[in-house]
């Protein structure tokens, strides 16, 4: 506990500067939402002897930092993760968390049996701080439900954790040394982090992305429903409105699922709409995205209306070659008829009558073959087209 103390004095007093500095206020006014800097971990308690924790930093939205369990580092995963923090501060940090992810995991060994923790369990802590007010936050999951938080100056269980929580927060209280460390941590050292993280990163975090979008179909939930996905990706940041519409009118049965990560730091989402399979013509996704100022990108569902075209041609034609074909080869047998040409697939003993039953079969046959392997054709020809 000493050293931790020690460690932490070195961090937090250089320049005790509580004002925010003048970039952070000019990137907050074009900011979507007040940044943050927050430290993820997860710790997983797999029985009494082995346990495993793993940690990140993240602002915002893009992750910054890593933490290599087994060299006890830090991972610098931007160019500019080491924000204005100079080689002592960070390296005091990095010897301060290797400190606490050891403890960490020895406490909670120690206390499991005490508290009534059933292994395997997990923990996942997330802390950090942003510029406006509340300033520092710091939760803590249990079995991946709330469990407890700091408030101010006091550990408070979540609602309905219950007595378990109650019980830790209870203890936890008595350790005021720890409590003014986090504050201090959160409170002075993170936020200044925070500023030097954003002005040394702030061309990548004032990035914009525009989006693509595309139109699908999902699975059908019933006979007789289509289900029209609009997708949207590559965008950032990650903030985006996007809804089905009809003209001007929204879709209110527009549903958004959840804004998922890219590989490359950029973001997707998409938007479903379940309708009538008549009703889908007329209906189009719209999409609001910062970074197309103003321009909404508007795709329109056409694949229906096309689909419909093209039957209606294919039967129009079908019926139309039918025809002829069929007046074609009624033409051809009474003129073969009249001539009394023998074919040269019957034979030649067979008698008139015979030969023109015969010979109407074999029609009737090609006209069928002709017909299938049109309709053959034109079925792949709009499958292509589909
Ligand atoms: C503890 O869990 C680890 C990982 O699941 C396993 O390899 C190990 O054998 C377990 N030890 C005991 C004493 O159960
Ligand atoms: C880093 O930048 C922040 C904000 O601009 C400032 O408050 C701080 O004094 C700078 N230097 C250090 C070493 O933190």
């Amino acid at each position: 506990m000493l050293l931790l103390l020690l460690l932490f004095e070195g961090l937090c007093c250089p320049g005790e500067n509580t004002a925010a500095p003048q970039a952070l206020q000019s990137y907050r006014l074009a900011a979507e939402e007040p940044l943050a800097f927050r430290m993820l971990q997860t710790s997983s308690f797999a029985n009494h002897s082995w346990a495993h924790s793993e940690g990140s930093g993240w602002l915002g939205d893009l992750q910054t930092h890593g933490w290599d369990t087994v060299l006890g580092t830090i991972r610098f995963l931007k160019p500019w993760s080491h924000g204005n923090f100079s080689q002592q501060e960070l390296k005091n940090l990095q010897s301060l968390l290797q400190l606490y992810f050891h403890g960490f995991i020895r406490i909670v060994q120690a206390y499991a049996g005490h508290f009534q923790f059933e292994y395997p369990f997990e923990i996942q802590i997330s802390a950090g701080c942003r510029m406006n007010a509340p300033q520092i936050f710091l939760n803590v999951a249990y079995q991946g439900l709330d469990f407890l938080s700091l408030q101010g100056i006091s550990w408070e269980p979540s609602p309905g954790a219950g007595i378990q929580a109650q019980n830790v927060c209870k203890e936890l209280n008595h350790y005021l040394d720890f409590k003014e460390i986090l504050q201090s941590l959160l409170g002075h050292t993170c936020p200044r982090f925070l500023a030097g993280l954003m002005e040394a990163g702030e061309s990548e975090l004032k990035r914009k992305v525009k989006p693509e979008a595309w139109l699908s179909r999902g699975p059908s939930t019933r006979p007789g429903r289509l289900l029209l996905v609009c997708h949207v990706s590559g965008f950032y940041p990650k903030s985006v409105w996007v809804m089905w519409m009809r003209g001007e009118q929204e879709q209110r049965g527009t549903q958004r699922g959840d804004v998922l990560p890219n590989a490359d730091e950029t973001w997707y989402l998409q938007a479903t709409l379940d309708v009538a399979t008549g009703e889908a013509a007329g209906l189009s996704c719209r999409v609001k995205h910062s970074s197309l100022e103003g321009h909404d990108l508007i795709i329109h569902w056409g694949g229906y209306s096309i689909f419909l075209i093209l039957i209606y041609l294919t039967v129009i034609v079908t019926l139309v070659t039918l025809v002829v074909l069929d007046l074609w080869f009624k033409k051809q047998s009474s003129n073969k008829n009249i001539s009394h040409l023998p074919s040269p697939v019957f034979p030649m003993g067979a008698n008139s009558q015979d030969t023109k039953n015969s010979r109407h079969q074999f029609c009737l046959a090609q006209g069928l073959w002709i017909k299938n392997r049109l309709l053959e054709k034109w079925k792949t020809r709009i499958n292509q087209l589909w």
